[in-house]
């Protein structure tokens, strides 16, 4: 069985590497299992893509598309006419795609219209809300799969509802819990926190990137200032996105951090892990770190409306907001027990290998 596994952006490569060791696990014990990684080239900076395949242990990708940014129709039309190639000389059995991004929606398009299966990592995930350039890469994504490999409950009943037949759907639980559990130690062995000066205190993590909060003056602006207020009574540490970067500069938002407010560079996937398990509180709008931070029990705010991971809230530690109620709810959040909540079902570090078998089960 031949598998074309499918990465583009940040948040694709913890979900791809724990395939990627279960497939080499296999073929130890003599499975006939071959596959071709592929990287689209959505995220390309060397903070944003190879600190991950470093950390991760990620062999170099077979195939690079190198489609780079643009905007949604650009980027999602140069995967596709680079990746039918790719389907064409490799014809694999199955395409892999994991998550949400637009390289995901491409690469699903491609192979469908060729007839090639497609299994989808994290599939059923919705916000119901389109404005999300997400949320439409889901729903197509979806639509078109032929194996969907789900995270939790609420992914499968999604499915049900939009009418997907109970045999394409397998609740196989959380991939990026896998490589979670599996770099703790070399997490917690990093020295950010020490080099930041804040080890053994109370800090803020954020990470904040979605357009809805980022590409708007004047939401950018009062997050950021908001920010400032409060890093004057705990540290914050703010390893900002590119895009989120960007904005400030076009916007005029000044960068300096105040004593409190650390801006730093993307932080490597290591990195985060360490400040999302000691935070005393992170604010995100972030999907990962909204599972990440269920894991860890460590309180965590979504600056959004709404969440596509609504497990993160009802089991986690996770609470929605907004700008109007954050200072209140940063306050109220301090005041809570450093641990919140559970993590859920099947986030047990064991998802690969029900992901493999799934896969190996329909041949
Ligand atoms: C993408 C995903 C989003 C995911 C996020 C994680 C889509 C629609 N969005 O959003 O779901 O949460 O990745 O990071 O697929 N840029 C760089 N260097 C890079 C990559 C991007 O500077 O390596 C800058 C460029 O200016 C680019 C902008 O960031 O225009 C946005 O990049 P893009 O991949 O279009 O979307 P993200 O906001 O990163």
């Amino acid at each position: 069985m031949k598998l074309l596994l499918v990465a583009g952006a940040r948040p694709n490569f913890m979900k791809i590497a724990p395939l990627i060791r279960e497939i080499g696990r296999r073929r130890q014990d003599g499975a006939a299992l071959e596959f071709r990684l592929v990287h689209t080239g959505q995220h390309y900076d060397a903070k944003m893509s190879e600190v991950f395949f470093a950390e991760l242990g990620i062999p170099a990708p077979d195939i690079n598309l190198d489609v780079g940014s643009g905007s949604h129709a650009v980027q999602t039309a140069n995967v596709m006419t680079r990746f039918e190639p790719v389907c064409l000389e490799e014809r694999p059995d199955w395409v892999v795609v994991v998550g949400d991004v637009n390289s995901t929606m491409a690469c699903t398009l491609v192979a469908a219209k060729m007839g090639i299966r497609v299994a989808h990592v994290e599939a059923g995930l919705r916000s119901f809300d389109r404005t999300m350039p997400e949320e439409i890469n889901r729903i197509v994504t979806d639509a078109l799969a032929d194996l969907l490999l789900t995270p939790s409950e609420d992914a499968n009943e999604n499915l049900r509802r939009e009418g997907v037949p109970d045999n394409k759907i397998r609740l196989v639980g959380n991939v990026m819990i896998d490589t979670l559990v599996a770099n703790l130690e070399k997490a917690r062995a990093g020295t950010l926190l020490q080099d930041l000066g804040i080890a053994g205190e109370e800090f803020i993590y954020v990470t904040l990137h979605r357009p809805a909060n980022v590409d708007g003056r004047e939401s950018l602006t009062r997050i950021m200032d908001e920010l400032r207020r409060c890093a004057d009574r705990c540290p914050v540490v703010f390893p900002m996105h590119p895009r989120t970067r960007k904005m400030c500069e076009e916007f005029g938002i000044s960068l300096n951090g105040s004593s409190g407010l650390r801006i730093i560079e993307p932080v490597g996937y290591h990195a985060s892990l360490a400040l999302t398990e000691q935070a005393r509180l992170v604010i995100t709008d972030s999907g990962g770190l909204q599972e990440e931070s269920t894991y860890f029990r460590t309180p965590c705010l979504t600056l959004r409306p709404n969440t596509e991971r609504p497990v993160t809230v009802t089991v986690g530690s996770n609470g929605l907001t907004t700008m109007g109620r954050l200072r209140d709810e940063i306050a109220e959040t301090l005041q809570r027990a450093r641990r919140l909540g559970e993590s859920p079902p099947l986030w047990d570090g064991n998802t690969a290998g029900r992901i493999v078998a799934a896969l190996v089960d329909e041949e």
